[in-house]
């Protein structure tokens, strides 16, 4: 069953303490990718989800959701469509900035990566304080795109990035949290 499916996942999630810094429990996702068998349950999960969705793209986020996204579009028959860090994308580029804990940072994508009208879901492996995610949905709204969902294998509720993200309307799916 789907439930059996995500309690399998995160018993597969490696949790390193104090890294990259102290006090932070960081949840590591390359177990699932490492075996045929958890890689193949995770990706099937994101694929039943979405399979009747009429989506247009999947969308990933830099580094991380790159891992996944294109294996999902892939099954899905659909495009992949990369947001990355800033200075990164070749072509002509619409970006936006978010605040991290300390500074900020800034994604981008390209002006022609989807047009008006067009269903994405975004992925990424984790949903934290919500920003990255968040700075992705005005990216492709910006493009006109429709932001059907936001999708991740790890939510982190008590750091409220999943609640600010429904608050602000955009419909969330992940596999498993870590409180
Ligand atoms: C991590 C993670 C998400 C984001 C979540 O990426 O993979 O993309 O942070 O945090 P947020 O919800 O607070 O925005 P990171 O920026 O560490 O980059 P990486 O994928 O290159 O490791
Ligand atoms: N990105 C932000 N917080 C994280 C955490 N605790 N583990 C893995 N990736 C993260």
């Amino acid at each position: 069953t789907p439930q059996d499916a995500a309690a399998f996942i995160k018993s597969q999630v490696r949790t390193i303490p104090d890294w990259p810094m102290a006090g932070v429990q960081f949840r590591d996702i390359t177990p699932l990718l490492q075996r045929p068998k958890t890689l193949r349950v995770l990706i099937d999960l994101f694929i039943e989800r979405y399979v009747e969705a009429k989506l247009d793209y999947v969308a990933g986020l830099d580094a991380r959701g790159f891992i996944i996204a294109p294996i999902v579009a892939y099954e899905l028959n659909i495009g992949f469509i990369p947001i990355r860090k800033i200075g990164k994308l070749p072509y002509k580029t619409v970006s936006e900035s978010y605040a991290l804990e300390y500074g900020t940072a800034t994604v981008e994508i390209h002006e022609d990566a989807c047009g008006a009208g067009d269903r994405v879901v975004i992925l990424d492996d984790l949903i934290a304080t919500g920003g990255t995610m968040m700075a992705g949905k005005k990216l492709l709204e910006r493009l006109g795109a429709v932001v059907v969902e936001g999708a991740a294998i790890i939510d982190l509720p008590d750091l409220g990035g999943s609640k600010l993200l429904r608050e602000n309307g955009l419909p969330l799916f992940t596999v498993t949290e870590f409180g």
